[in-house]
């Protein structure tokens, strides 16, 4: 039996810090009414996708102690890709100088659990060393005349290497989960906008993400009160309040970064996870809960002891 292990991390975000004010002076909304709806204060844009994943992707080697050609697969989830054709894991292979294979993997929000899952099924049937990323640049996408969509979206991305080690490895207990009749409830047409029924999105993100975490929770023979840590999709802070509500995770347990990024989309998770870890937040042998939900619909959900 082959298991995974997180041996590195890192993260790219674009330079270009857009305040809620900034958005107010071309859009009718407010500071107050963002912060207020959504926790967003600010978010970065200007990010190209292949760009950021390349330097978090460098980042998490590096921190790893291992060189590009160490790699065997990355894997790049994202919604964003800088083409349809070529996959934009192979612009990553190329700049990194990667062995072995590369590809995209489209979840909407909830590719890098998506992501985490696939990682550890190759490596499990043979893959060695993986890279895993999940990078978006929602801006590229975003109507920015459409206030209920601007206000939302950010660019950024993370990754991590993920390394085979024997036995069961670190990765506890997933569940991946999709109902494509909800396909209506956020969408983005080629060459077109996203576009949101953000009330039904709202409300159904709530629910999953609490079925899909208990389950998650469940399933690693654990208690909620053994999560050291969740690190859920930020989409918006009342979304992640509820689910903790429910899940009874105090918000002390949870990392929160989307008062500084906005939605990132498959980028959300790892911004997250990293800015967990450069606070001292997690210690070896903590249990981290990774849940994510978006367009399809999809969402997941993840346990992942931390073992690096
Ligand atoms: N600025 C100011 N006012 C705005 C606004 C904005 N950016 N967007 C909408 N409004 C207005 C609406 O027009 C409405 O006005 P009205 O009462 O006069 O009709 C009022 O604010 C309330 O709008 P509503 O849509 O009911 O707000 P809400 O509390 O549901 O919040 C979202 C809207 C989008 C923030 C919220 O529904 C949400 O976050 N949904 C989930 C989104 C999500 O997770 N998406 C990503 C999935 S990965």
């Amino acid at each position: 039996m082959r298991g995974i292990r997180v041996t590195g991390w890192g993260i790219s975000v674009p330079d270009k810090v857009v305040t809620n004010d900034d958005l107010s002076v071309r859009l009718d909304t407010s500071d107050a009414w963002i912060t207020e709806r959504t926790g967003i204060r600010e978010r970065r844009i200007g990010g190209k996708t292949s760009e950021m994943a390349i330097e978090a992707g460098r980042q998490a080697v590096d921190r790893a102690g291992l060189a590009p050609s160490d790699i065997d697969l990355v894997v790049l989830a994202t919604t964003t890709p800088d083409a349809l054709v070529p996959g934009t894991a192979c612009t990553v292979q190329a700049a990194l100088g990667t062995s072995g294979g590369a590809m995209d993997l489209n979840a909407a929000c909830s590719g890098f659990v998506y992501g985490l899952v696939v990682s550890a099924g190759l490596i499990a049937t043979g893959a060695g060393r993986t890279l895993l990323i999940g990078a978006d640049a929602l801006s590229r996408i975003t109507d920015w005349d459409d206030r209920k969509m601007a206000v939302l979206v950010g660019d950024g991305g993370g990754a991590v290497v993920l390394e085979p080690v024997e036995g069961p490895g670190d990765l506890l207990s997933w569940n991946l989960n999709a109902d494509g009749s909800l396909r209506h409830l956020l969408t983005c047409d080629h060459g077109g906008y996203l576009d949101m029924d953000g009330k039904e999105v709202f409300r159904r993100a709530v629910r999953v993400v609490v079925e899909s975490a208990q389950r998650a929770i469940g399933d690693a023979g654990l208690e909620v009160d053994d999560i050291d840590l969740l690190v859920p999709h930020q989409a918006n802070l009342r979304i992640i309040q509820a689910a903790c509500q429910r899940l009874g995770i105090p918000e002390s347990r949870t990392s929160v970064v989307i008062d500084r990024y906005g939605n990132t989309s498959s980028g959300s998770i790892p911004l997250a996870l990293e800015d967990a870890l450069r606070r001292g937040r997690v210690r070896t042998g903590d249990r981290l809960l990774l849940s994510g939900f978006g367009g399809g619909m999809t969402w997941a959900s993840a346990v992942l002891r931390w073992g690096a």
